[in-house]
């Protein structure tokens, strides 16, 4: 069978000045991660490779140019799930580590844990020698000076995250050709949450899930709302009950709608290799490799193939 990944570059109202950069973002991290794939690495390395370019990338909402909190701190999340062995790792509320998903997979790989937070997160990387770097580094000049324009939490999150303040998480799936699939989301949350708060995205089963049985989802959108319904689960479990991909994913993201009025997106990959990418805001930046062609797409119902 032939490998698969899609990556999202986040959910939500992407303002036109900001929908090339993010286009071309995503369509660079697909290929960052299909190279992976091509090189012989597993899906769990893929979806890694590809995170991490999306983390280094200033357009996006994870890594370098994470939104700030109410005190114009970074507060980073992060997950990673392998589908062979439903192991997983992630880590909250980290400030100075460029690559959470990196940590992530450390915290999978070195401990007995699923998730490590805050000063924890932070002694557990010095110990493993991954480097810090200063928090300030991770602020960019745009998110600072946003964040100075609008010091309120905006709660028409709830309504669709819809705001044009809402710039959300980062995510990849992949599928390898043994068959075996794995996710990774990461994020810097939401725009003026309160210290402490911590979203879907660290969330096993919300932010994001793999099992080889039935397939692996990243999530993105109004992190409550995901928490709320298990987004990246009920995805899996309406897989489990027979339906496609884009099926299970259409249903779930109307359950949310519906349910708690939250609005998001999910990409989605089986083992098999059918995949999607869903959304009901406005818009989301995402790019699939498949067969060694890359699709990507920003609006609705918008699936272009790189020519
Ligand atoms: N979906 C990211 C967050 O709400 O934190």
């Amino acid at each position: 069978m032939s490998a698969v990944l899609v990556v999202h570059g986040g959910a939500w109202a992407i303002p036109d000045d900001m929908a090339q950069a993010s286009v071309e973002g995503v369509k660079a991290a697909a290929c960052e991660g299909f190279a992976a794939l091509k090189a012989g690495g597993s899906a769990l390395d893929a979806v890694e490779a590809a995170v991490r370019e999306l983390e280094e990338n200033t357009v996006f909402n994870a890594g370098q140019g994470a939104a700030l909190n109410v005190v114009g701190e970074v507060a980073l999340d992060s997950i990673i799930m392998d589908g062979r062995t439903l192991a997983c790792g992630a880590v909250s509320s980290v400030k100075n580590v460029a690559h959470p998903v990196s940590l992530a997979r450390a915290v999978m790989e070195k401990t007995v844990h699923v998730m490590l937070t805050e000063t924890g997160a932070n002694l557990f990387a010095e110990s493993i020698g991954v480097v810090t770097v200063p928090t300030d580094a991770l602020v960019t000049k745009f998110e600072r000076e946003d964040w100075n324009k609008q010091k309120s939490y905006d709660t028409e999150v709830m309504d669709g995250f819809n705001s044009q303040w809402a710039h959300d998480t980062v995510g990849a799936v992949a599928v390898d050709c043994a068959g075996n699939v794995a996710c990774a989301t990461s994020t810097g949350g939401i725009r003026n949450m309160m210290v402490g708060r911590v979203g879907d995205s660290p969330v096993i089963g919300c932010g994001g899930y793999a099992d080889n049985l039935s397939g692996a989802v990243s999530c993105t959108g109004h992190g409550e709302s995901i928490l709320k319904v298990t987004l990246a689960r009920l995805i899996i479990s309406h897989i489990e009950q027979g339906k496609s991909v884009e099926e299970a994913s259409r249903l779930s993201l109307k359950y949310m709608g519906d349910r708690v009025k939250g609005a998001g997106g999910a990409i989605v990959v089986s083992p098999s290799g059918q995949w999607s990418a869903s959304f009901t805001t406005a818009r989301m930046a995402w790019a699939a490799v498949e067969d060694g062609v890359l699709w990507y797409g920003l609006e609705p119902n918008e699936r272009k193939r790189e020519q």
